[in-house]
């Protein structure tokens, strides 16, 4: 499904039910059609590639530092914190975390308010900027999310900037917005020919605009955003948060948080063999696949629970496992890993003899 960048899209997304099976016990398979089969089989891989959102320890931080700013942004007139900023490199699950949160509170102010069908109030915006956004076609992009046609792209190009960035502030005070959300931020450059600074955009506009921020994107602190004097100013008003994925399992304790999230994993997936609890076995070697990676974990989980499926084998083994493929970042830290890990063992060893 494409990113929900514009209204209705969202408006999608949030109402967005997830899709789920049965599980037959293996004989009733062995009874069924051909054609049964493959019908089944196939609602077993959508239900595999759906996006889930699991609460990773990364979205509970993200979680309980959105709900402080926006009861400051309530609560308070200074308008000193109301920025959150989502960092991290590719696949550690920003998008989906900022999504999240954003439906979040989408359905609870939508009930608080009882109004859950008003499509006249629109609390949460998310905008996903596109590749060289200068400050003005971010404006554009925000007057493209609400969709009106007196802001049709036709319009808004022959509009200054300033002209857009009123009309899209008037129709966020309009539509009651109160949660922005700027994903892919990195990609917003300046303009300097047309003497455009993509933090003096973005100050003046959150400056005027009543509403909690949250930007995600990748290294935020080198991004162009929080360049220059304007730009020092903006960071200096923002909390971040690095997403950081998971670290290294302690085996020996039950509740350590990556044995739960592949847990929560492995009763997602339809696969008729899979015993619960299972993946345990193999938690350190997907840890050391994925290094803790979110995005990582799913290729690789989806990957196998595919393979199981082709198989037969329905549970997924070590050696399925390592058939399954995946991002070459991770695959890069792994063999950078195992050669550091492999040269502290041998000047181990080294210190050894020299000690003998
Ligand atoms: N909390 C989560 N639970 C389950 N799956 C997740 C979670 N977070 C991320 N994923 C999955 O991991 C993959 C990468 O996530 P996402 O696209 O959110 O990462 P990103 O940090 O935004 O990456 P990029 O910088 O490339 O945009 C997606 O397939 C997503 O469904
Ligand atoms: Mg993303």
């Amino acid at each position: 499904m494409a990113a929900p960048t514009t209204l209705s899209r969202w408006m999608a997304f949030r109402q967005r039910e997830r899709l789920t099976c049965d599980l037959v016990d293996s004989e009733a398979l062995t009874s069924m059609s051909k054609g049964e089969v493959e019908d089944y089989n196939d609602l077993r891989r959508r239900v595999i590639s759906q996006d889930r959102v699991f609460y990773t320890p990364d979205l509970e931080s993200l979680e309980l530092m959105l709900a402080d700013l926006l009861a400051d942004q309530m609560e308070s007139s200074s308008v000193a914190s109301h920025m959150l900023s989502v960092s991290g490199r590719s696949g550690m699950g920003k998008s989906t975390a900022v999504q999240a949160l954003g439906r979040f509170y989408d359905r609870r102010w939508r009930k608080q308010e009882g109004r859950n069908d008003d499509e006249s109030f629109i609390p949460v915006v998310y905008v996903g900027v596109e590749p060289a956004t200068t400050p003005k076609s971010l404006m554009e992009s925000l007057a493209a999310f609400f969709n009106l046609p007196q802001y049709d792209l036709s319009v808004t190009r022959r509009m200054t900037q300033s002209q857009i960035k009123r009309a899209v502030v008037e129709t966020m005070e309009r539509a009651g917005t109160r949660l922005v959300i700027l994903d892919e931020v990195h990609n917003i450059r300046s303009n300097r020919q047309a003497g455009m600074d993509a933090a003096t955009t973005m100050k003046m506009f959150t400056d005027e605009i009543d509403a909690t921020f949250v930007i995600a994107g990748i290294d935020l602190d080198r991004a162009e955003l929080f360049q220059g004097d304007m730009g020092l100013q903006l960071d200096g008003r923002r909390r971040a948060h690095d997403m950081r994925g998971y670290s290294r399992p302690n085996m020996n304790d039950d509740e350590d948080p990556w044995l739960t999230f592949l847990d929560a994993w492995e009763e997602d997936l339809p696969l008729l063999k899979q015993a619960p609890s299972s993946l345990r076995q193999h938690a350190s070697y997907i840890w050391d696949r994925t290094s803790g990676s979110v995005g990582s974990v799913r290729a690789l989980l989806a990957g196998a629970a595919r393979a199981a499926i082709l198989s037969g084998e329905e549970s997924i083994s070590r050696p399925t496992l390592e058939g399954v493929g995946i991002d070459a970042h991770a695959e890069a830290e792994r063999r950078t890993r195992a050669k550091s890990e492999s040269s502290t063992k041998a000047s181990a060893a080294t210190g050894r003899k020299k000690a003998g």
